[in-house]
Protein backbone atom coordinates (compact mmCIF):
# COMPACT_ATOMS: atom_id res chain seq x y z
CA UNK A 1 0.00 0.00 0.00
CA UNK A 2 1.32 3.56 -0.67
CA UNK A 3 1.53 4.97 2.63
CA UNK A 4 0.60 8.59 3.18
CA UNK A 5 1.63 11.62 6.02
CA UNK A 6 -1.58 13.00 7.85
CA UNK A 7 -1.78 15.24 10.20
CA UNK A 8 -5.36 14.93 12.80
CA UNK A 9 -6.48 18.37 14.40
CA UNK A 10 -8.56 16.95 17.66
CA UNK A 11 -7.65 14.44 18.87
CA UNK A 12 -11.56 13.39 20.70
CA UNK A 13 -13.35 10.65 20.16
CA UNK A 14 -13.66 11.19 16.32
CA UNK A 15 -9.98 12.61 15.86
CA UNK A 16 -8.34 9.67 18.17
CA UNK A 17 -9.77 6.82 16.47
CA UNK A 18 -9.14 8.26 13.25
CA UNK A 19 -5.57 8.62 13.44
CA UNK A 20 -5.18 5.76 15.33
CA UNK A 21 -7.19 3.31 12.50
CA UNK A 22 -5.30 5.41 10.41
CA UNK A 23 -2.12 4.38 11.59
CA UNK A 24 -2.66 0.91 12.28
CA UNK A 25 -3.97 0.17 8.27
CA UNK A 26 -0.23 1.53 7.73
CA UNK A 27 -0.05 5.65 6.99
CA UNK A 28 2.05 7.73 9.36
CA UNK A 29 -0.55 9.85 11.38
CA UNK A 30 0.38 12.62 13.69
CA UNK A 31 -2.35 13.68 15.98
CA UNK A 32 -2.63 17.37 17.42
CA UNK A 33 -4.97 18.66 20.45
CA UNK A 34 -4.70 21.76 22.18
CA UNK A 35 -5.30 20.07 25.48
CA UNK A 36 -2.31 19.66 26.79
CA UNK A 37 -3.26 16.97 29.34
CA UNK A 38 -4.81 14.86 26.67
CA UNK A 39 -1.61 14.94 24.83
CA UNK A 40 0.60 14.45 27.67
CA UNK A 41 -1.81 11.20 28.32
CA UNK A 42 -1.52 10.06 25.32
CA UNK A 43 2.13 10.11 25.31
CA UNK A 44 2.72 8.24 28.42
CA UNK A 45 0.46 5.35 26.65
CA UNK A 46 -3.00 6.48 28.64
CA UNK A 47 -6.17 7.12 26.65
CA UNK A 48 -8.08 9.76 27.70
CA UNK A 49 -11.30 8.28 26.28
CA UNK A 50 -12.98 5.23 27.03
CA UNK A 51 -13.89 3.30 23.95
CA UNK A 52 -13.34 0.00 23.91
CA UNK A 53 -10.64 -1.78 21.36
CA UNK A 54 -8.93 1.87 21.12
CA UNK A 55 -6.15 1.28 23.79
CA UNK A 56 -4.64 -1.86 21.83
CA UNK A 57 -5.30 0.02 18.44
CA UNK A 58 -3.63 2.89 19.72
CA UNK A 59 -0.35 1.49 21.54
CA UNK A 60 -0.08 -1.01 18.46
CA UNK A 61 0.69 1.94 16.12
CA UNK A 62 2.90 3.39 18.33
CA UNK A 63 4.64 0.77 19.18
CA UNK A 64 5.09 0.71 14.92
CA UNK A 65 6.29 4.25 14.63
CA UNK A 66 3.28 4.81 13.00
CA UNK A 67 1.21 7.22 15.46
CA UNK A 68 2.39 10.05 17.13
CA UNK A 69 1.09 12.92 18.79
CA UNK A 70 2.07 16.79 19.34
CA UNK A 71 -0.05 19.88 21.05
CA UNK A 72 0.77 22.40 18.18
CA UNK A 73 -0.82 22.18 14.62
CA UNK A 74 2.73 24.08 12.82
CA UNK A 75 4.67 20.71 14.32
CA UNK A 76 1.73 18.15 13.63
CA UNK A 77 2.49 19.03 10.31
CA UNK A 78 6.03 18.97 9.95
CA UNK A 79 6.67 16.36 12.73
CA UNK A 80 9.71 14.08 12.02
CA UNK A 81 10.96 16.39 9.11
CA UNK A 82 8.19 15.02 6.70
CA UNK A 83 5.12 17.63 5.43
CA UNK A 84 1.21 15.89 6.22
CA UNK A 85 -0.39 15.45 2.67
CA UNK A 86 -3.68 15.16 4.19
CA UNK A 87 -4.93 17.62 6.93
CA UNK A 88 -7.61 16.00 8.99
CA UNK A 89 -10.26 18.54 10.94
CA UNK A 90 -12.10 16.57 13.81
CA UNK A 91 -12.32 19.04 16.66
CA UNK A 92 -15.85 20.02 17.69
CA UNK A 93 -18.85 21.76 16.57
CA UNK A 94 -20.83 22.62 19.62
CA UNK A 95 -24.36 23.80 19.58
CA UNK A 96 -24.95 27.68 20.10
CA UNK A 97 -27.70 29.14 22.29
CA UNK A 98 -29.87 29.42 18.73
CA UNK A 99 -28.99 25.93 17.49
CA UNK A 100 -26.87 26.67 14.91
CA UNK A 101 -23.33 24.60 14.89
CA UNK A 102 -20.19 26.88 16.09
CA UNK A 103 -17.67 26.91 13.97
CA UNK A 104 -15.07 29.34 15.85
CA UNK A 105 -12.82 25.61 16.79
CA UNK A 106 -13.38 24.71 12.38
CA UNK A 107 -12.13 28.73 11.65
CA UNK A 108 -9.17 28.61 13.57
CA UNK A 109 -7.90 24.99 12.58
CA UNK A 110 -8.40 26.04 9.18
CA UNK A 111 -6.41 29.44 10.05
CA UNK A 112 -3.45 27.79 11.31
CA UNK A 113 -3.27 25.42 8.96
CA UNK A 114 -2.73 27.64 6.17
CA UNK A 115 0.02 29.28 7.83
CA UNK A 116 1.71 26.30 8.58
CA UNK A 117 1.35 24.29 4.87
CA UNK A 118 4.68 23.95 3.25
CA UNK A 119 3.51 21.85 0.41
CA UNK A 120 0.24 20.78 -1.67
CA UNK A 121 -1.99 19.49 1.67
CA UNK A 122 -5.67 18.40 1.13
CA UNK A 123 -7.43 19.98 4.22
CA UNK A 124 -10.49 17.49 4.96
CA UNK A 125 -13.50 18.84 7.06
CA UNK A 126 -13.87 15.45 9.13
CA UNK A 127 -15.96 16.97 11.64
CA UNK A 128 -19.80 16.83 11.31
CA UNK A 129 -20.61 20.61 9.74
CA UNK A 130 -23.41 22.36 8.26
CA UNK A 131 -23.47 22.75 4.11
CA UNK A 132 -21.18 25.19 2.81
CA UNK A 133 -18.46 25.00 5.52
CA UNK A 134 -16.63 23.99 3.15
CA UNK A 135 -16.68 27.10 1.20
CA UNK A 136 -15.66 28.84 3.70
CA UNK A 137 -12.67 26.73 5.15
CA UNK A 138 -11.33 27.22 1.28
CA UNK A 139 -12.16 30.91 1.49
CA UNK A 140 -10.04 30.98 5.51
CA UNK A 141 -7.17 28.82 4.02
CA UNK A 142 -6.70 31.20 1.11
CA UNK A 143 -6.69 34.00 3.24
CA UNK A 144 -4.02 33.06 5.35
CA UNK A 145 -2.11 31.26 2.62
CA UNK A 146 0.46 34.03 2.47
CA UNK A 147 3.06 31.65 0.45
CA UNK A 148 0.58 30.28 -2.31
CA UNK A 149 0.72 27.00 -1.13
CA UNK A 150 -1.28 24.85 -3.66
CA UNK A 151 -3.92 22.88 -1.65
CA UNK A 152 -7.54 21.24 -1.98
CA UNK A 153 -10.52 21.08 0.37
CA UNK A 154 -12.48 18.08 1.17
CA UNK A 155 -15.35 16.91 3.36
CA UNK A 156 -14.78 13.35 4.49
CA UNK A 157 -17.96 13.16 7.20
CA UNK A 158 -17.52 10.45 10.06
CA UNK A 159 -20.24 8.16 10.97
CA UNK A 160 -18.88 5.63 13.53
CA UNK A 161 -20.90 5.31 16.81
CA UNK A 162 -18.76 6.07 20.30
CA UNK A 163 -19.11 1.94 21.91
CA UNK A 164 -17.84 0.59 18.91
CA UNK A 165 -15.80 3.29 17.04
CA UNK A 166 -12.70 0.98 16.21
CA UNK A 167 -14.86 -1.78 14.17
CA UNK A 168 -17.29 1.01 13.00
CA UNK A 169 -13.74 2.91 11.74
CA UNK A 170 -12.39 -0.36 10.25
CA UNK A 171 -14.99 -1.06 8.63
CA UNK A 172 -17.60 1.43 7.17
CA UNK A 173 -20.59 0.90 5.20
CA UNK A 174 -19.09 3.33 3.16
CA UNK A 175 -16.78 6.38 3.35
CA UNK A 176 -17.87 9.53 1.92
CA UNK A 177 -15.52 11.54 0.27
CA UNK A 178 -16.54 15.65 -1.08
CA UNK A 179 -14.62 17.37 -3.40
CA UNK A 180 -14.27 19.29 -6.49
CA UNK A 181 -10.69 18.13 -7.16
CA UNK A 182 -9.72 15.07 -8.53
CA UNK A 183 -6.41 15.04 -7.48
CA UNK A 184 -7.54 15.43 -3.49
CA UNK A 185 -10.49 12.49 -4.52
CA UNK A 186 -7.54 10.14 -5.90
CA UNK A 187 -5.76 10.84 -2.89
CA UNK A 188 -8.45 10.03 -0.53
CA UNK A 189 -9.30 6.80 -2.25
CA UNK A 190 -5.83 6.16 -2.04
CA UNK A 191 -5.61 6.71 1.92
CA UNK A 192 -9.17 4.82 2.57
CA UNK A 193 -7.93 1.77 0.20
CA UNK A 194 -6.75 -0.52 3.14
CA UNK A 195 -10.68 -0.39 4.47
CA UNK A 196 -11.51 -2.25 0.90
CA UNK A 197 -15.16 -0.38 1.30
CA UNK A 198 -17.15 1.81 -0.98
CA UNK A 199 -15.85 5.07 -1.75
CA UNK A 200 -18.37 7.41 -2.38
CA UNK A 201 -17.30 11.00 -4.25
CA UNK A 202 -19.70 13.65 -4.65
CA UNK A 203 -19.66 17.52 -4.15
CA UNK A 204 -18.53 19.17 -1.12
CA UNK A 205 -22.00 20.29 -0.42
CA UNK A 206 -23.56 17.01 -1.00
CA UNK A 207 -21.29 15.39 1.18
CA UNK A 208 -21.99 17.86 4.29
CA UNK A 209 -25.48 17.39 4.01
CA UNK A 210 -25.53 14.01 3.64
CA UNK A 211 -24.45 13.54 7.42
CA UNK A 212 -26.43 15.56 8.61
CA UNK A 213 -29.40 13.90 6.37
CA UNK A 214 -27.96 10.77 7.42
CA UNK A 215 -27.96 12.07 11.89
CA UNK A 216 -31.53 13.34 11.76
CA UNK A 217 -33.03 10.13 9.32
CA UNK A 218 -31.96 8.21 12.22
CA UNK A 219 -32.57 10.10 14.77
CA UNK A 220 -36.25 10.06 12.99
CA UNK A 221 -36.37 6.66 13.47
CA UNK A 222 -36.07 6.89 17.35
CA UNK A 223 -38.05 8.89 17.30
CA UNK A 224 -40.99 7.12 15.21
CA UNK A 225 -40.74 4.26 16.97
CA UNK A 226 -40.59 6.03 20.34
CA UNK A 227 -44.24 7.74 18.98
CA UNK A 228 -45.40 4.12 18.08
CA UNK A 229 -44.49 3.06 21.71
CA UNK A 230 -46.52 5.64 23.30
CA UNK A 231 -49.74 4.33 21.55
CA UNK A 232 -48.97 0.60 22.44
CA UNK A 233 -48.91 1.97 26.13
CA UNK A 234 -52.41 3.21 25.50
CA UNK A 235 -53.75 -0.01 23.76
CA UNK A 236 -51.88 -2.99 25.39
CA UNK A 237 -49.65 -3.58 22.14
CA UNK A 238 -46.47 -4.78 22.88
CA UNK A 239 -43.68 -2.06 20.81
CA UNK A 240 -41.08 -4.93 19.98
CA UNK A 241 -43.65 -7.23 18.18
CA UNK A 242 -44.69 -3.80 16.39
CA UNK A 243 -40.86 -3.30 15.95
CA UNK A 244 -39.65 -6.69 14.26
CA UNK A 245 -42.40 -6.69 12.24
CA UNK A 246 -41.91 -3.68 10.50
CA UNK A 247 -38.12 -4.20 10.54
CA UNK A 248 -38.69 -7.25 8.58
CA UNK A 249 -39.63 -5.50 5.78
CA UNK A 250 -36.24 -4.79 3.77
CA UNK A 251 -37.64 -1.47 2.87
CA UNK A 252 -37.29 -0.35 6.65
CA UNK A 253 -34.82 -2.52 7.96
CA UNK A 254 -34.77 -3.69 11.35
CA UNK A 255 -31.97 -1.35 13.05
CA UNK A 256 -33.04 2.27 14.99
CA UNK A 257 -36.48 0.41 16.15
CA UNK A 258 -35.78 0.11 19.18
CA UNK A 259 -37.85 1.66 21.89
CA UNK A 260 -36.72 3.67 24.93
CA UNK A 261 -36.61 7.64 26.39
CA UNK A 262 -34.77 9.08 23.48
CA UNK A 263 -31.43 9.40 21.98
CA UNK A 264 -29.03 11.95 23.46
CA UNK A 265 -25.21 12.02 23.19
CA UNK A 266 -22.67 14.54 21.19
CA UNK A 267 -24.27 13.84 17.48
CA UNK A 268 -27.83 13.44 17.00
CA UNK A 269 -29.50 16.21 19.09
CA UNK A 270 -26.74 18.98 17.95
CA UNK A 271 -26.88 18.01 14.37
CA UNK A 272 -30.84 17.86 14.28
CA UNK A 273 -30.69 21.09 15.20
CA UNK A 274 -28.04 22.60 13.21
CA UNK A 275 -30.16 20.51 10.04
CA UNK A 276 -32.81 22.66 11.41
CA UNK A 277 -31.25 26.21 11.57
CA UNK A 278 -29.93 25.68 7.81
CA UNK A 279 -32.66 24.52 6.40
CA UNK A 280 -33.97 28.08 8.15
CA UNK A 281 -31.07 30.18 6.84
CA UNK A 282 -31.39 28.86 3.18
CA UNK A 283 -35.31 29.17 3.53
CA UNK A 284 -36.79 26.29 4.13
CA UNK A 285 -38.31 24.90 7.24
CA UNK A 286 -37.82 21.76 7.80
CA UNK A 287 -40.42 20.98 10.17
CA UNK A 288 -40.02 17.32 10.06
CA UNK A 289 -37.35 17.86 12.24
CA UNK A 290 -39.14 19.92 14.79
CA UNK A 291 -41.46 17.33 15.40
CA UNK A 292 -38.06 14.36 15.68
CA UNK A 293 -37.07 16.65 18.40
CA UNK A 294 -40.55 17.22 20.08
CA UNK A 295 -41.00 13.70 20.67
CA UNK A 296 -37.63 12.98 21.78
CA UNK A 297 -37.80 16.01 24.35
CA UNK A 298 -41.10 14.56 25.66
CA UNK A 299 -39.91 11.00 25.65
CA UNK A 300 -37.17 11.98 28.08
CA UNK A 301 -39.74 12.30 30.58
CA UNK A 302 -41.15 8.91 30.34
CA UNK A 303 -39.71 8.39 33.48
CA UNK A 304 -40.91 10.97 35.85
CA UNK A 305 -44.19 10.72 34.47
CA UNK A 306 -44.32 6.98 34.94
CA UNK A 307 -42.76 7.59 38.30
CA UNK A 308 -45.64 9.77 39.19
CA UNK A 309 -48.05 7.27 38.27
CA UNK A 310 -47.02 4.79 40.48
CA UNK A 311 -45.28 6.97 43.46
CA UNK A 312 -47.58 9.77 43.43
CA UNK A 313 -45.17 12.92 44.47
CA UNK A 314 -42.05 12.36 44.37
CA UNK A 315 -41.21 14.91 47.12
CA UNK A 316 -38.75 12.94 49.36
CA UNK A 317 -39.24 9.58 47.24
CA UNK A 318 -35.70 8.22 46.34
CA UNK A 319 -35.19 7.59 42.76
CA UNK A 320 -31.84 5.33 41.91
CA UNK A 321 -30.60 5.89 38.54
CA UNK A 322 -29.11 3.25 36.65
CA UNK A 323 -26.48 4.35 34.15
CA UNK A 324 -25.97 7.87 32.96
CA UNK A 325 -23.51 7.92 29.78
CA UNK A 326 -25.63 8.70 26.78
CA UNK A 327 -25.54 4.42 25.65
CA UNK A 328 -23.45 1.78 27.12
CA UNK A 329 -19.89 1.05 26.20
CA UNK A 330 -19.09 4.92 26.13
CA UNK A 331 -17.83 7.41 29.25
CA UNK A 332 -19.65 10.29 27.18
CA UNK A 333 -22.21 12.33 28.98
CA UNK A 334 -22.85 15.09 26.31
CA UNK A 335 -26.34 15.74 25.93
CA UNK A 336 -27.26 12.09 27.75
CA UNK A 337 -30.90 12.05 28.50
CA UNK A 338 -29.89 11.36 32.26
CA UNK A 339 -28.79 14.70 32.55
CA UNK A 340 -32.79 16.29 32.38
CA UNK A 341 -34.23 13.41 34.03
CA UNK A 342 -32.37 14.20 36.84
CA UNK A 343 -32.89 17.98 36.61
CA UNK A 344 -36.80 16.75 36.52
CA UNK A 345 -36.87 14.63 39.46
CA UNK A 346 -34.92 17.07 41.59
CA UNK A 347 -37.32 19.90 39.96
CA UNK A 348 -40.24 17.49 42.29
CA UNK A 349 -38.71 16.97 45.36
CA UNK A 350 -37.14 13.79 44.98
CA UNK A 351 -34.08 12.65 45.90
CA UNK A 352 -31.69 10.92 43.47
CA UNK A 353 -29.14 8.40 43.65
CA UNK A 354 -27.51 7.25 40.02
CA UNK A 355 -24.58 4.68 39.35
CA UNK A 356 -22.74 3.75 35.83
CA UNK A 357 -19.71 1.77 35.41
CA UNK A 358 -17.69 4.05 33.83
CA UNK A 359 -19.19 7.40 33.38
CA UNK A 360 -19.16 8.68 37.14
CA UNK A 361 -16.20 11.02 36.79
CA UNK A 362 -17.41 12.84 34.06
CA UNK A 363 -21.04 12.78 35.09
CA UNK A 364 -20.56 14.62 38.36
CA UNK A 365 -19.68 17.50 36.38
CA UNK A 366 -22.40 17.62 34.36
CA UNK A 367 -25.62 16.28 36.84
CA UNK A 368 -27.20 18.43 39.14
CA UNK A 369 -25.09 18.73 42.60
CA UNK A 370 -28.05 17.05 44.53
CA UNK A 371 -27.11 13.67 42.69
CA UNK A 372 -25.64 11.49 44.59
CA UNK A 373 -23.57 9.07 42.63
CA UNK A 374 -22.85 5.69 44.15
CA UNK A 375 -19.91 3.17 43.62
CA UNK A 376 -22.20 0.13 43.25
CA UNK A 377 -25.72 -0.81 42.06
CA UNK A 378 -26.38 -2.46 45.32
CA UNK A 379 -25.32 0.92 46.95
CA UNK A 380 -27.95 3.21 44.47
CA UNK A 381 -30.67 0.77 45.05
CA UNK A 382 -30.47 0.91 49.31
CA UNK A 383 -34.10 2.13 50.41
CA UNK A 384 -34.92 3.61 47.12
CA UNK A 385 -38.64 3.93 45.79
CA UNK A 386 -38.41 3.16 42.06
CA UNK A 387 -35.08 1.44 40.40
CA UNK A 388 -35.29 3.52 36.55
CA UNK A 389 -32.87 1.78 34.23
CA UNK A 390 -31.17 4.80 31.79
CA UNK A 391 -28.58 3.15 30.21
CA UNK A 392 -28.79 -0.36 28.94
CA UNK A 393 -25.38 -1.46 30.19
CA UNK A 394 -25.51 -5.49 30.02
CA UNK A 395 -24.57 -5.69 33.43
CA UNK A 396 -27.11 -4.50 35.10
CA UNK A 397 -29.06 -7.72 33.59
CA UNK A 398 -26.86 -9.65 35.83
CA UNK A 399 -27.63 -7.78 39.09
CA UNK A 400 -28.95 -10.25 41.58
CA UNK A 401 -32.82 -8.90 41.59
CA UNK A 402 -33.91 -11.01 44.68
CA UNK A 403 -31.08 -8.86 46.42
CA UNK A 404 -32.49 -5.58 45.17
CA UNK A 405 -36.33 -5.97 45.44
CA UNK A 406 -35.21 -6.89 49.42
CA UNK A 407 -33.10 -3.93 49.31
CA UNK A 408 -35.39 -1.18 47.92
CA UNK A 409 -38.59 0.45 49.97
CA UNK A 410 -40.70 -0.38 47.32
CA UNK A 411 -39.93 -3.00 44.54
CA UNK A 412 -40.91 -1.02 41.64
CA UNK A 413 -38.54 -0.72 38.57
CA UNK A 414 -38.87 1.52 35.63
CA UNK A 415 -37.19 0.45 32.68
CA UNK A 416 -36.06 3.36 30.51
CA UNK A 417 -34.59 1.16 27.39
CA UNK A 418 -36.89 -2.43 28.00
CA UNK A 419 -33.47 -4.15 29.09
CA UNK A 420 -35.58 -6.54 31.74
CA UNK A 421 -37.78 -9.34 31.20
CA UNK A 422 -41.21 -8.12 32.19
CA UNK A 423 -42.60 -11.52 32.95
CA UNK A 424 -38.81 -12.27 35.29
CA UNK A 425 -39.09 -8.96 36.96
CA UNK A 426 -42.63 -9.18 38.04
CA UNK A 427 -42.53 -13.01 39.07
CA UNK A 428 -39.35 -11.62 41.43
CA UNK A 429 -41.96 -9.24 42.86
CA UNK A 430 -41.59 -6.05 41.27
CA UNK A 431 -44.08 -3.78 40.26
CA UNK A 432 -42.45 -3.40 36.16
CA UNK A 433 -42.80 -0.69 33.59
CA UNK A 434 -40.89 -0.32 30.56
CA UNK A 435 -41.62 1.22 27.22
CA UNK A 436 -44.39 0.45 24.89
CA UNK A 437 -44.41 -3.34 26.33
CA UNK A 438 -47.68 -4.52 28.38
N1 LIG B 1 -18.45 11.61 18.95
C1 LIG B 1 -19.00 10.98 17.93
O1 LIG B 1 -19.53 9.88 18.04
C2 LIG B 1 -18.97 11.59 16.56
C3 LIG B 1 -19.27 10.80 15.43
C4 LIG B 1 -19.24 11.39 14.16
C5 LIG B 1 -18.92 12.73 14.03
N2 LIG B 1 -18.64 13.48 15.14
C6 LIG B 1 -18.27 14.88 14.95
O2 LIG B 1 -16.86 14.99 15.03
C7 LIG B 1 -16.47 16.24 15.63
C8 LIG B 1 -15.61 15.97 16.85
O3 LIG B 1 -16.39 15.26 17.79
P1 LIG B 1 -15.72 14.55 19.06
O4 LIG B 1 -16.79 13.78 19.73
O5 LIG B 1 -14.49 13.84 18.62
O6 LIG B 1 -15.33 15.84 19.94
P2 LIG B 1 -14.30 15.92 21.16
O7 LIG B 1 -14.74 17.07 21.97
O8 LIG B 1 -14.18 14.58 21.81
O9 LIG B 1 -12.89 16.24 20.47
C9 LIG B 1 -12.56 17.47 19.91
C10 LIG B 1 -11.10 17.76 20.26
O10 LIG B 1 -10.67 18.89 19.52
C11 LIG B 1 -9.74 19.59 20.33
N3 LIG B 1 -9.54 20.95 19.81
C12 LIG B 1 -10.39 22.01 19.83
N4 LIG B 1 -9.82 23.08 19.27
C13 LIG B 1 -8.59 22.71 18.85
C14 LIG B 1 -7.52 23.37 18.19
N5 LIG B 1 -7.62 24.66 17.82
N6 LIG B 1 -6.39 22.69 17.95
C15 LIG B 1 -6.29 21.41 18.30
N7 LIG B 1 -7.26 20.71 18.95
C16 LIG B 1 -8.40 21.36 19.21
C17 LIG B 1 -10.35 19.52 21.71
O11 LIG B 1 -9.40 19.76 22.73
C18 LIG B 1 -10.87 18.10 21.74
O12 LIG B 1 -9.93 17.18 22.27
C19 LIG B 1 -17.78 16.96 15.93
O13 LIG B 1 -18.10 17.80 14.84
C20 LIG B 1 -18.79 15.83 16.01
O14 LIG B 1 -20.09 16.25 15.70
C21 LIG B 1 -18.63 12.95 16.40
Amino acid sequence: MNKINICVVGTGYVGLVTGACLAHVGHRVVCVDSDTKKISALKAGKIPIYEPGLEKVVLGAVRKKRLFFCKSIAEGMHHGGEAAQVVFIAVGTPPRADGSADLSFIENVAREIAVSMSAYTVVVEKSTVPVETGEWIVKTVNRYNKKNVPFDVASNPEFLREGSAVGDFLKPDRVVVGTNSQKAAQLLKQLYAPLKCPVLITDIKSSELIKHASNSFLAAKISFINAVANLCERTGANVEDVAKGMGMDKRIGASFLKAGIGFGGFCFPKDLEAFHWISRQKGYDFSMLRAVKEVNEEQKMWVVRRAEEELWNLGGKTVAMLGLAFKPDTDDMRFAPSIDIARALIERGAIVRAYDPVSSENAAKVLPPEVKICRTPYECVADADCLAVITEWPEFKELNFKKVAESMRHPFILDGRNLLCPATMRAQGFTYRSVGRP
